[in-house]
């Protein structure tokens, strides 16, 4: 794979790059400069120790006015270095899994141009022992939004197809590493999410817009998103090829993916919203799912977007479908759908008559409805015949969270209510058939949100940024009953 990177740099003219110390000087004296350049990792910080390298989100969260407040990553909740504390956090409440993803650039900072960072790989070691020894599965994300900051300069990131032979690279280290005690893999988190936020509302890294949307300076083209989900999806599909061929029957372990999945429901009862629905689910769930379980993008999309969308041959409709052996799904809320085609509008929407379809949350497109839970599962189950389900991430987000309501926050009985309707949401899902494995809050603690900072949270436990102590929320005591009792009624 290596020499196959390599001989692909030649072919595309990159020229080899200076050494590591060199190449650290420079980072710190850029990074003192100002705009741009760093770190981050949503809760582990340490973005530069034991060898990390710059990861696409530490440079963009070092680059003026890209994050609310000027937050950034560098320190974040510091579980680099607290992890066992955080791993006795997880024991106390009683957890029996524990999701996290591998941060690329601290395995391999400079991606296939440079070595392994072996005390990042032994970081991840130390965490999974850690779980294990307290009886907690880990659940490995391999690539959260985060990849090395060199790939992104030298080939442009998921625009360039080279990413799929390094990302392969990237998940074969972690499969010979981890796989003897990783039984549960997904490749990429959200790829919808990120094809939106990076390239066509420009607020993740790379922060390319497609227009009308964003505020990029220099707007994209619209096939960009597209071309970055397509690489994305082959990279999954090598991934989980590679994974089936040498580590499955050794050691019995499964690999999946995570999808954004908002459920839409149609605005007014008529056949264009109710088709407006269903598009709005197609262009954003299916998008992912139908070429990994049917083997090729849904043919709504192929419908509008006619050659924009990009076609895999036919060796790749082969390799990609079938590629899965759970769906992961992350879901926060539901929004109307309003038709867009024969009506001039905005296609998703909170309000019907001015009346909110769910009681807003600190996040902008996340009201609470807790019924959707239920009818996207349902939804899943039929469009993919019943494929098992985790659902990865469900979570609340406290409204207008400011430090001097940390209090406040302590007593989150707002997110202790989400989750029980949304638990009991799921249930019925559950009872009707949905092969549901398990379920994920997102998340145990308030960290780096993303262009949010650490202003919206998100956490089981509040984290005091003075001093980064963890503190339970009387969600976090809820949980730890709820785990203790399986009832939904204390
Ligand atoms: C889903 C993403 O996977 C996660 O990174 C993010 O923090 C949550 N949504 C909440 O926005």
């Amino acid at each position: 794979l290596r020499g196959w990177i390599r001989a692909e740099r030649r072919n595309q003219g990159i020229e080899p790059e200076p050494n590591d110390e060199q190449k650290l000087e420079e980072i710190m004296t850029s990074r003192e400069n100002s705009t741009e350049s760093s770190p981050m990792h949503r809760i582990e910080g340490a973005f530069l120790e034991d060898g990390k390298g710059l990861s696409n989100w530490d440079v963009f969260s070092h680059t003026n006015g890209r994050i609310k407040n000027g937050d950034n990553g560098d320190i974040a909740d510091d579980h680099y270095h607290r992890f066992q504390e955080d791993v006795e956090l997880m024991h106390s409440i009683g957890l029996n899994s524990y999701r996290f993803s591998i941060s690329w650039s601290r395995v391999l900072p400079r991606g296939g141009f440079g070595k392994v960072n072996f005390a990042g790989v032994m970081f991840y070691d130390k965490l999974i022992d850690s779980l294990l020894l307290k009886g907690i599965t880990p659940f490995v994300t391999l690539n959260h939004h985060d990849h090395p900051q060199e790939l992104e300069e030298k080939y442009g990131g998921w625009l360039n197809p080279i990413m799929q032979e390094e990302f392969l690279y990237f998940v074969q280290i972690c499969f010979e590493s981890f796989g003897d005690r990783v039984k549960y893999w997904t490749t990429i988190n959200e790829p919808n999410m990120f094809a939106e936020m990076a390239y066509v509302r420009g607020v993740y890294p790379p922060a390319r817009c497609t227009p009308p949307f964003g505020n990029c300076s220099a707007g994209n083209s619209d096939t960009e998103p597209l071309v970055a989900m397509h690489n994305m999806l082959l990279a999954h599909a090598k991934a989980a090829k590679l994974y089936r061929e040498h580590f499955q029957a050794r050691y019995g372990g499964l690999v999946g993916i995570v999808v954004h999945s908002f459920m839409y429901k149609p605005l007014m009862n008529n056949a264009y919203d109710r088709d407006a629905a269903y598009r709005a689910f197609v262009f954003t769930a299916a998008w992912v799912f139908d070429p990994l379980v049917h083997g090729d993008y849904p043919p709504e999309m192929r419908k509008y977007l006619l050659d924009t969308l990009p076609s895999f041959t036919s060796d790749e409709r082969k390799l990609i479908k079938d590629s899965i052996d759970f769906m992961g799904i992350n879901h926060y809320g539901t929004l109307y759908a309003k038709d867009c085609i024969y009506s001039t509008c905005v296609c998703s929407n909170s309000k019907k008559d001015g009346v909110s379809i769910g009681e807003p949350t600190g996040m902008s497109r996340f009201f609470v409805v807790p019924k959707g839970m239920e009818e996207i599962v349902d939804y899943m189950k039929k469009r993919y015949h019943n494929k098992p389900m985790f659902v990865t991430e469900n979570g609340y987000s406290s409204l207008n969270p400011t430090t001097a309501q940390a209090d406040e926050l302590q007593h989150d009985i707002k997110r202790v209510e989400f989750h029980k309707s949304y638990l009991a949401s799921l249930a019925k899902a559950i009872r009707k058939g949905a092969d549901v494995r398990g379920y994920f809050i997102w998340s145990l603690m308030d960290n780096f949100e993303w262009t949010d900072g650490y202003e919206l949270k998100f956490g089981l436990y509040y984290v005091d940024r003075a001093t980064l102590d963890r503190v339970p929320k009387l969600s976090a005591k809820w949980y730890r009953d709820f785990l203790t009792n399986c009832s939904l009624n204390g």
